[in-house]
């Protein structure tokens, strides 16, 4: 949400803003905007895609300058428009500011400023933070960083250059996310890697209300005391070809293929001579005979993930499990003590909300363990401890791998728990531990067949509505289908369980809808069998995900299958999910869809 990227250097700035800009459209935006110094700080910013602007600047030749600020938007406070875009420019014309976040007392802000005669032009709550600079600059532009860093409340992510200050740039965050780069000669600023990785593998991480000061040959960091602090400097060991197409289409195409080999990376390494070893945790078994209750928080495609592990952990481990999404777990009064674990799931590791919902969990006493996929994200650093996902970077705002290694470390987590807490045979534990370690060639099998996937999409791309039903871990799977064909193809749909239908649901099928049935849970499948029964006989066109073993059976009843290897029943999601990825993918794709950047949406949602 909001890319912010910043250069210092020898070489022209604004290509370097526009190329970086570009790797960060991932996060959602609706309008983009550069500041570059030249004997003034010269600003140009445009509503709509980079496009616009890279034209506007032709290729960043119309501007130049070795020292530039850069920013991606996405709108909260004031409407996508030329003047609402970053940077925003105090009234004296000193001080550029990029931001990502939200200040939360603007208006209180704003207001002590207009009657001290500062003049506004625009709505958004960045705009405080540039005005605000100026109003407290005494010729010492870090002493007016650190003021304001006093004044604002919310989240920020900062990128600030000063016009009487032209040879520095000032970064700053709190609550979102932003990482310095050196190079030689050159440093950068950047809201996530993929901006700067062209040009530095050398990252520092800025935590929470610290300052860094970059030169071209220097960088110093401070904290909001102003005092002198270091900084472990960080190699990003992945490839920039990670962060790039590859070949493919959309980045959404790309991470869906890759998903066997994300598995592997991620389960391979945690089963060593039939158990799972969890190195990276220090949760104890005396600590895991101690949880009386664990939680799930999440948002999105994390938090449906936490649907399939419900299943997973009740019937393995039998210690009750609550999911919740993390924006209302925050707001309600749950019941968390030291006998808690509550796991947070989430791919960027910067969800405000999962953010908010984990601090909280951490003040009641309860023990947090995250599963990420970031590496040093603020939910990583936070929590007790880590489990990292080790999907690599995921590009497209729909989520696939993450969603995919997520439930793998469930599985493991599950499995681990099971093992210390001796809940299982180790038969049975080597059963599980063999279905985990087949499912990365099990995905491949499921993801050999896109034609097939492709084809039935062609004739429902159309379609304004579709219904998902399933029941057990197949319900839980269908909310990720169903979310997934909203967010890229834009074609309503809802997920129900089976047996919902009849109150309620029922009445919107009519001839011709088409009503997916993921039916691959075996115990239940006479019961979804019946359900298919009552949409056909309301006129539904009906989809089935089944096993292999279960294909005649469905053929009597739907009107078309795709079938998948079985597996321990938890693990089922992990392979429904992929034909209906491919199938949503190219719904979006036939009906000309931006798939790897839906339209209002975010890949990383840093405020509230
Ligand atoms: C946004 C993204 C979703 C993602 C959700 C949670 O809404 O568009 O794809 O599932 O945030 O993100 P997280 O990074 O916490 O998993």
């Amino acid at each position: 949400m909001c890319g912010i990227v910043g250069y210092i250097g020898e070489e022209q700035a604004a290509p370097f803003l526009l190329n970086g800009l570009s790797k960060l459209e991932y996060r959602g935006y609706d309008s983009a905007g550069v500041a570059v110094y030249d004997n003034e700080l010269h600003v140009v910013k445009s509503k709509g895609r980079l496009s616009v602007l890279d034209g506007i600047l032709q290729g960043g030749k119309a501007l130049p300058g070795t020292v530039g600020i850069g920013h991606t938007r996405w709108a909260t406070h004031g409407a996508p428009s030329d003047v609402n875009s970053h940077p925003q420019v105090s009234d004296g014309g000193k001080f550029a500011v990029v931001h990502n976040g939200i200040i939360e007392n603007y208006l209180e802000l704003k207001n002590h400023l207009i009657r001290r005669g500062v003049e506004f032009v625009s709505d958004t709550d960045t705009e405080v933070v540039a005005q605000l600079l100026e109003y407290y600059y005494r010729n010492d532009v870090l002493d007016a960083v650190q003021k304001v860093i006093r004044r604002v409340e919310g989240s920020y992510a900062l990128g600030i250059i000063c016009a009487d200050c032209p040879e520095k740039i000032f970064a700053v965050r709190k609550d979102s996310p932003l990482i310095v780069g050196a190079g030689q000669g050159e440093n950068f600023i950047a809201s996530d890697i993929p901006a700067i990785l062209s040009k530095t593998r050398d990252i520092y991480r800025l935590q929470d209300k610290e300052i860094a000061v970059l030169e071209r040959d220097n960088i110093a960091f401070f904290n909001e005391e102003r005092e002198p602090i270091e900084k472990q400097l960080e190699r990003v060991e992945w490839d920039v070809d990670a962060a790039e197409k590859g070949g493919f289409e959309h980045f959404m195409m790309k991470e869906i293929c890759e998903q066997p080999e994300a598995l592997r990376k991620t389960i391979s390494p945690r089963i060593k001579e039939n158990k799972v070893v969890l190195d990276d945790i220090s949760l104890t078994a005396e600590q895991l005979r101690d949880v009386s209750r664990v939680f799930i928080v999440a948002c999105g495609t994390s938090y449906h993930v936490g649907v399939v592990a419900k299943y997973a952990f009740e019937k393995l481990l039998k210690i009750p499990l609550e999911v919740d999404v993390a924006s209302e777990f925050r707001y309600r009064d749950p019941i968390l003590d030291e006998h808690t674990l509550v796991i947070i799931i989430s791919q960027s590791g910067e969800t405000a909300d999962t953010l908010a919902a984990l601090r909280m969990a951490k003040k009641s006493g309860a023990r947090v363990l995250s599963i990420v996929n970031v590496v040093g994200s603020t939910i990583a650093n936070e929590s007790d401890d880590v489990l990292y996902t080790w999907a690599g970077p995921e590009i497209a705002v729909a989520s696939t791998k993450a969603y995919s290694t997520q439930l793998a470390v469930i599985y493991l987590i599950v499995l681990y728990m099971a093992q210390e807490l001796g809940v299982l045979s180790d038969k049975e534990r080597k059963e599980y531990l063999d279905d985990l370690q087949r499912l990365p060639d099990l995905a491949e099998s499921c993801l050999a067949d896109k034609e097939k996937i492709q084809y039935f999409a062609s004739r429902y791309f159309n379609a304004g509505d579709m219904y998902f039903i399933g029941r057990n871990v197949d319900y839980a799977a269908s909310l990720e289908a169903s979310l997934k064909l909203k967010e890229i193809s834009y074609i309503h749909s809802e997920a129900y369980t089976g047996g919902e239908l009849k109150h309620g649901p029922i009445s919107l099928i009519e001839d011709g809808t088409l009503v997916i049935a993921i039916c691959t849970y075996d115990r239940l499948f006479d019961k979804m069998m019946s359900n298919v029964k009552e949409v056909k006989a309301r006129g539904a066109v009906v989809l089935g995900i089944t096993t292999h073993d279960r294909e005649e059976a469905f053929r009597q009843e739907g009107d078309f299958r795709f079938c998948i290897p079985k597996i321990t029943d938890f693990m089922l999601p992990s392979l429904s999910i992929l034909p209906l990825q491919l199938f949503a993918y190219y719904c979006a794709s036939m009906k000309g869809c931006d798939i790897d950047k839906p339209r209002n949406l975010a890949k990383s949602v840093t405020v509230e």
